[in-house]
């Protein structure tokens, strides 16, 4: 019988301290033995991935390690009746390319309670340009509706607005009617910004602007906020009686400096966001908007795919604060 052999990104402890990450080959047997074998089809690069291919062993304890906490492709073997071998099917979060190997690698082996079917009406490239990014912008939107937001109390505020979750929270929002206005460290990037939905464009400096504050004039209905830190202090702040603030992210920062004067002064709810350990129930609901009446349009101004051994400067400019829209690693000559 043929040997399976396929390429992973490998991210490597090096001996004075740092890391290092290449591309290396693999076989089936190098992989954690699990219940589903999935062949890659294509993955895409999440915040999470970056840190993880950076040596951050708050995501990953132990290395080497291959990144990827999204994949999509083909169930290659099965071991559980609910799946079988050349069913598409979609895995993202759990521990995938935290500590288990994730999609930067032509296979992946997993417990069938991390995979679900890819929704009929999604190509596993769109399955992908939305991935773990998007799905969090699925869940900020979802969220705020939940939670009685509704287009004429006013604007939505977007912050990290080129990143991943931030332009498709851009998406998603302007396709049902609200208004989005956007915070962003890109003077280069307002075009992008109204291209993509978004109605006023504000300067990362000039947003902090009365940071120092304890409230400041109620302006956003909602808030999807992707940075944490001030900007998440600030948005709050500025937050409408009644309004809603989701926290997803922390690419500023994880702290929250902040007094209870937002929530006991104006009923501002705080509502935090997690995709890696959503319940399965909820994930299909939100993939089931994301694939139907929320299916986003225009995600190729949004999106580029890469070849996997074109990750490494991706990665770089994600740490760097660099990246805009969403990057596809496209995982099909990943195996042979
Ligand atoms: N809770 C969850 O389950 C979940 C899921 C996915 C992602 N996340 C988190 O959400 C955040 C965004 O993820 P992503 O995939 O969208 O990352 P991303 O594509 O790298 O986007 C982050 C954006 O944040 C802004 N930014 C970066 N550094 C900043 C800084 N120092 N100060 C202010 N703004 C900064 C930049 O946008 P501008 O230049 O436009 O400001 C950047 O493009 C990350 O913290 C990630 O870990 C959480």
């Amino acid at each position: 019988m043929k040997q399976i052999k396929f390429q992973a990104l490998v991210v490597s402890a090096t001996e004075d301290g740092g890391y290092q990450r290449g591309l290396q080959w693999k076989r089936l047997e190098d992989l954690p033995e699990d219940e589903i074998i999935i062949q890659v089809e294509y993955s895409s690069l999440n915040y999470k991935d970056a840190l993880s291919a950076n040596g951050n062993r708050g995501v990953t304890r132990r290395y080497p390690h291959t990144p990827g906490i999204d994949a999509v492709g083909r169930v290659h073997r099965s071991s559980v009746n609910r799946f079988s071998s050349g069913d598409r099917v979609l895995c993202m979060g759990y521990d995938l390319g935290m500590n288990t190997p994730g999609g930067f690698g032509g296979y992946i082996s997993v417990p069938s309670s991390w995979v679900m079917a890819l929704p009929e009406s999604l190509t596993p490239l769109e399955a992908m340009q939305i991935g773990t990014a998007g799905f969090t912008a699925g869940q900020c939107v979802h969220r705020l509706l939940e939670l009685g937001v509704q287009k004429q109390q006013g604007p939505v505020l977007v912050t990290g607005a080129t990143g991943g979750v931030g332009s498709i929270a851009v998406r998603l929002l302007a396709a049902q009617g609200f208004e989005v206005v956007t915070v962003t460290g890109k003077p280069d990037q307002h075009a992008f910004l109204h291209e993509i939905g978004a109605g006023k464009v504000i300067d990362r400096q000039k947003f902090l602007a009365g940071a120092d504050k304890l409230l400041l004039r109620e302006r956003w209905a909602g808030v999807v906020d992707t940075v944490g830190g001030d900007f998440l202090a600030t948005a709050i702040k500025g937050t409408r009686y009644d309004g809603v603030a989701t926290s997803c992210g922390n690419a500023a920062s994880g702290d929250l400096p902040l007094s209870v004067y937002p929530f006991i002064l104006r009923g501002v709810t705080l509502s935090g966001i997690d995709s890696a350990k959503c319940l399965m129930d909820r994930r299909k609901a939100i993939w089931e908007k994301l694939s139907g009446p929320w299916r986003i349009t225009g995600l190729a101004t949004i999106c580029r795919t890469v070849a996997l051994q074109a990750i490494d400067p991706e990665i770089d400019r994600m740490l760097a604060g660099g990246a805009k829209g969403r990057v596809v690693v496209d995982m099909r000559e990943a195996s042979v």
